[in-house]
């Protein structure tokens, strides 16, 4: 049961468990609660509430005589119990809704995403705002259908797993508010993952996984990154983007050539029709030494090609071939240079960018030329999914740390931060902004 309330949205969870995000104090809104209990009809057994003015700290309440609409309530902790069992991965941070159960003997048992793409391609991006809202409509369908597609109960789960940042505000906090609920309800475990450690960890869902030490590069919408794996959790930046990240700088080419949102996969199909070499494009910063990047430069020089060009479907394609040409090869250069400075023999490639075809044929033949071995995750966890959320969950929570039962989320959050596996103390939770 879903309730849109006036400014408040209320979730329901198999009508056991009743989320309302309101947007002031419990005691300035104890309308809701009324209002919540008359939509539950009584059959409600524990309330949560997430107070979003208060840097969301959240407080719960359990009914001591559920049915009642008489109920008195009282605030509880339930204890936290790490027991082995797998792990719900929950991933808002951006336009996808992602869910998976992840369990550490047996891998990944179910997964499923629901991309907002239609939902934003006539604005041409994202609209954080639709993001959200439409986070909260597919979420507990997603979880129910997840949990069916895994042959389980919500109580068979032992921890949940959710993305806290970076990304929108908004719809990262459906995904908390969601996720902390559920294991406040079912007295288990909860944790908030760092989206790109995500990303980072998404090859080891594959037989052939990358053991640390290695290199990684991820590329996504919003970062383009060299980083060095020592561990789990002990990540130290090689390289960083100046300016845009490598998909944006593929959204915003495809873009200004008229091409639909999302532009990355598109411009990279029409690249696939042209023949190469009619524009050259520089290759951003590989003139000098060092590991950073930037592509807005690049992008420029699309825009005046595509300016003085007939802009007919041949240029574009052309100019798509030529652009991604430029950017595979600059990451390609950037990632044996890496592998040169650090002598690592493994090269893990994650994030939305490392879908793209080429780059991974690339890749694969620098690797096989200077000696190293790559690992890329299969394409549909390359973007944003609930897998690799699930997946660098349990591995956190399986080391003995999960985050205190408050709803944070941190829609800028330094990779550096976290804190290796097996160094931080029971409980304590991973290292975040505000710890
Ligand atoms: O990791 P991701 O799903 O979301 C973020 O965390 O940002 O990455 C999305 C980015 C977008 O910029 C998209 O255009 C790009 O990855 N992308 C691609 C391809 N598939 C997705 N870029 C180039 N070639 C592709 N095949
Ligand atoms: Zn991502």
């Amino acid at each position: 049961m879903t309730l849109d309330r006036s400014r408040a949205l209320a979730l329901a969870f198999l009508g056991r468990l009743f989320i309302e995000l309101a947007l002031a104090h419990f005691g300035q809104h104890a309308g809701l609660f009324t209002g919540a209990l008359e939509a539950a009809q009584g059959k409600l057994e524990g309330f949560v509430l997430a107070n979003f003015d208060a840097w969301h700290s959240l407080s719960a309440v359990k009914l001591d005589n559920p049915g009642s609409r008489a109920s008195r309530a009282f605030y509880f902790m339930p204890s936290i119990n790490a027991k082995p069992g797998p792990v719900l991965g929950i991933e808002t941070s951006c336009d996808e809704t992602g869910v998976a159960v992840y369990d550490r003997g047996r891998g990944l048992l179910a997964h499923a995403l629901y991309s907002q793409v239609e939902l934003h391609a006539e604005y041409g991006g994202v609209v954080p705002e639709l993001a959200s809202r439409d986070h909260v409509r597919k979420l507990l369908p997603l979880i129910r259908q997840t949990l069916a597609e895994a042959g389980m109960a919500v109580a068979d789960l032992g921890g949940v797993a959710y993305t806290a940042g970076p990304g929108l505000v908004g719809a990262l906090l459906v995904g908390a508010a969601a996720a902390r609920s559920l294991a406040w309800a079912l007295e288990i475990p909860a944790i908030g993952v760092h989206h790109m450690e995500g990303h980072l960890l998404a090859p080891m869902l594959e037989e052939d996984s990358p053991e640390p030490p290695f290199v990684a590069l991820l590329v996504s919408g919003g970062h383009s990154m060299l980083i060095e794996v020592e561990a789990i959790g002990c990540y130290r930046l090689l390289g960083d983007t100046l300016d845009d990240a490598a998909g944006e700088a593929f959204d915003k080419t495809a873009k200004l050539m008229g091409l639909p949102y999302p532009g990355g996969p598109a411009l990279a199909r029409l690249a696939e029709t042209a023949v190469p070499g009619q524009f050259r494009f520089t290759r951003p910063m590989t003139d000098r030494p060092g590991l950073d990047f930037s592509f807005s430069g690049l992008k420029t020089q699309v825009l005046l090609a595509w300016q003085r060009s007939d802009h007919g479907d041949a240029v574009r394609a052309a100019i798509a071939r030529d652009f991604e040409e430029a950017i595979v090869e600059t990451l390609v250069i950037k990632c044996r240079r890496a592998m040169q400075a650090t002598g690592a023999k493994r090269l893990v490639i994650a994030g939305g960018v490392g879908a793209n075809r080429r780059l991974r044929r690339q890749l694969a033949e620098a690797a096989d030329k200077d000696g190293f071995k790559t690992y890329f995750p299969r394409l549909e966890f390359c973007t944003d999914n609930g897998a690799m959320i699930a997946l660098a969950g349990s591995i956190r929570l399986h080391a003995g740390q999960c985050n205190d039962p408050q709803i944070k989320v941190f829609p800028r959050w330094d990779l550096q931060s976290l804190s290796a596996l097996g160094t931080a103390p029971s409980n304590s939770g991973v290292e975040t902004p505000w710890t």
